[in-house]
This record gives C-alpha cells, sequence and structure tokens, in this order.
C-alpha cells in the first residue's frame, strides 16, 4: 500500500529535511503534497527524481492526505493539525504545541513505540523537542538495565533549530564581523556569531527557559516516570547542524563504563565512538551532522558520585532531531497502525 503525505512546511530546514528523508528510506508514497505560506507556492522542491510543486496550505483540502507531516510552527499547527486529523489526515505534529496535552502521545520510537495506538483519539502524535530525543535515545537503555533517578544536562544547541532565518543569521553576522562592521542581532537577543548563549525559547517563571522546561515536562512524559528528575541548562552555540549535550546521571543501581558501552553499542540508533585519546570522541559537525544515529562519547564514571555516569552525546537536530524522527514515527504508524 502507498501513502498520501502532505508536508506543512516544505521550504523550511525541517520541511525540506523530511522531503530528502522520505526519498531516501523510500517511504511508501502515492502523492507528496509540499505546503508551505501562499509566499513560497509554485517552487519547486526536488523529489524522487522529478520534483514537487509547493501549495498555498491555506488553500489546502487535508482528506486527499493519508498522513500530514507538520513543522510550520506551533501557531499554524494549532490551527491546521485539528482541521487535517478531522479529515482523516494524521497528523505527526513537529512542534511544542499538542506534546503535553495527556491524550496525545508523545513518541520517540527507540524510547516508546508502543504508545503510538494512542493516536486513535485525537488523529495527531507529537514528535518532541530536538534535545530531549537524543537525550533519551542515548538514556533508555540504561534506564531500562539500571534506571536512572537523576540527570543534569547542559546541551549546546545549533543555529538550525531555530529555522533558516537563524542560519542566515550566523552567516551575516559572521561577515559583517570579519568586514569589521556592527552586528545587527534580530532572531537572538543577542550576537549569536563567535558567542554562546544562554537562552533557548523564553523565560519562565522558575528561571528555567521554556527550551529547559520542555527536556523536564517531555521526559517525564516520553519515559512515563514522574519521578525522574531533570536538572537542564540549554545553550545556543553558532553551530549550524548539530545538537551536543554532556550528560550527568544518577542511576538507581551502579553500572560500570564497560556495560554502558556494551549496552549502548547494542541498542538501534546508536554508535558508540569513545575512545580515550586525541578526538576519539563524536562532535556535531564531523560526525552527527547529516547522519541518522545519536553518536555517544567520552563515557566516564563521575568522580564526584558513587552512582555517576557522564556522557557527551551529539545528533543531527534537524535529522534524528526532527524530520527523521518524524518519518520514523510514520513508518511505525504505517507497519503496524494503519
Ligand atoms: P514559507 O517558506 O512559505 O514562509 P523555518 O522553520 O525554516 O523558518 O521554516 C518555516 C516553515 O513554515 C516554512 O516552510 C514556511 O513557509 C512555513 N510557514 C511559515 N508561515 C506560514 C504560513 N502562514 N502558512 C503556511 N506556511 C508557513
Amino acid at each position: 500500500k502507498k501513502y498520501n503525505v502532505a508536508i506543512v512546511g516544505a521550504t523550511g530546514a525541517v520541511g525540506e529535511a523530511m522531503i530528502s528523508i522520505l526519498e531516501e528510506r523510500k517511504f511508501p508514497v502515492d502523492n507528496v503534497y509540499a505546503l508551505a505560506s501562499e509566499r513560497s507556492a509554485g517552487k519547486r522542491i526536488p523529489f524522487n527524481g522529478g520534483s514537487l510543486s509547493v501549495q498555498d496550505l491555506a488553500e489546502f483540502d487535508f482528506s486527499k492526505a493519508d498522513i500530514g507531516l507538520f513543522s510550520a510552527g506551533a501557531s499554524l499547527s494549532e490551527g491546521y493539525a485539528p482541521k487535517a486529523a478531522a479529515a482523516g489526515c494524521i497528523v505527526i505534529d513537529n512542534t511544542s504545541q499538542f506534546r503535553y496535552d495527556e491524550d496525545i502521545p508523545l513518541i520517540v520510537p527507540e524510547v516508546n513505540p508502543e504508545r503510538i495506538a494512542d493516536y486513535k483519539t485525537r488523529g495527531i502524535i507529537a514528535n518532541p523537542n530536538c534535545s530531549t530525543i537524543q537525550m533519551l535515545v542515548a538514556l533508555k537503555p540504561i534506564y531500562d538495565a539500571v534506571g536512572i533517578e537523576r540527570i543534569n544536562v547542559c546541551t549546546y544547541q545549533a543555529v538550525s533549530g531555530s529555522g533558516k532565518e537563524a542560519i542566515e543569521e550566523v552567516v551575516n553576522q559572521t561577515a559583517q564581523l570579519l568586514n569589521g562592521k556592527p552586528v545587527q542581532a534580530k532572531v537572538y537577543p543577542k550576537q549569536i556569531a563567535f558567542n554562546v548563549l544562554p537562552q533557548i525559547d523564553v523565560f519562565m517563571e522558575n528561571g528555567y527557559t521554556k527550551e529547559e522546561m520542555k527536556m523536564v515536562w517531555e521526559t517525564k512524559k516520553i519515559l512515563g516516570d514522574d519521578s525522574i528528575l531533570v536538572n537542564p541548562t540549554a545553550v545556543r552555540v553558532p553551530v549550524f547542524y548539530g545538537h551536543s549535550e554532556a550528560i550527568h546521571i544518577e542511576t538507581r543501581d551502579k553500572i560500570s563504563v564497560e556495560k554502558v558501552r556494551e549496552i549502548l553499542a547494542a541498542s538501534p540508533g546508536i554508535t558508540v565512538m569513545d575512545e580515550r585519546v586525541d578526538g576519539g570522541y563524536p562532535t556535531a559537525v564531523t560526525e552527527s551532522s547529516g547522519n541518522d544515529d545519536v553518536f555517544v562519547g567520552r563515557i566516564r564514571e563521575d568522580i564526584s558520585h558513587e552512582k555517576g555516569i557522564d556522557l557527551w552525546v551529539v545528533a543531527d537536530n534537524v535529522r534524528k532531531g526532527a524530520a527523521l524522527n518524524s518519518v520514523q514515527i510514520a513508518e511505525e504508524l504505517v507497519k503496524n497502525y494503519i
């Protein structure tokens, strides 16, 4: 069987990756509808040797699609996803709009694929935040083996997570700086080129940013574990593609570094790259960018905590953090549910 798939936000950083991943993975498509704003209507996007013509989202009839991959921002999902679902198009939403609704499943296929079944209530499945996805792919095998009580995590997040305008901002500011011109900041509150910003998304009342709280809420929901403690600091760095994370966990039972390496190496979606030599670890640019796996290195025992393990985890935020995870959810959906 083949499926009609609508891509909402097809001209964006994530939407473009969704289209090329459908092609790469030979997803069984009949028609692919590339949807964006009316500004982009008529643009062409290469697909399977031919090309797709971009259509105006506002004009699209969702009864023509079996599956909709949404990545055009939370406010557009708020309006269009329920409409699409009502028309019989199952929505896989990459925005934060529905992630915290109790009756909407939040899925990482390597972690909680069984919860996809819950899509039937509202016809919508939520794709988690990029930082949460790569963290949980790396931690789930350890969680299953020995339990995890607490996660302390610092992220080093690429600008592509903020969309195409943010990618251009780094390019423009870099050019401005190298030419001795004053820097203009539009997407981010401060200069991002050659800088590091300890703010992603808006501030919350408790002093954490919303990006940080997303990692807390989503981890509890995806693992189905309200007791797990998560303490994130989310940081934007001038990297184009690939998020890095320094993760410190406190496990319920003690686990050795050798055992962690062994179980991670045997888990789907993970590549362990952990040699204690110069360069014997993965980085965003040289390993994860353009690749599907979550890469793990720097695995070591925490010298400050009896049941502590430290890890360095990198993944392509646009692929595993967004587009690939959505397509993998769609693959599970067609394999087991529709
Ligand atoms: P467009 O290119 O026509 O503006 P990114 O996250 O990389 O900035 O991409 C955002 C995506 O969301 C783009 O595909 C963009 O289309 C789409 N988008 C933004 N606003 C609208 C809108 N009002 N209606 C439909 N699509 C939209």
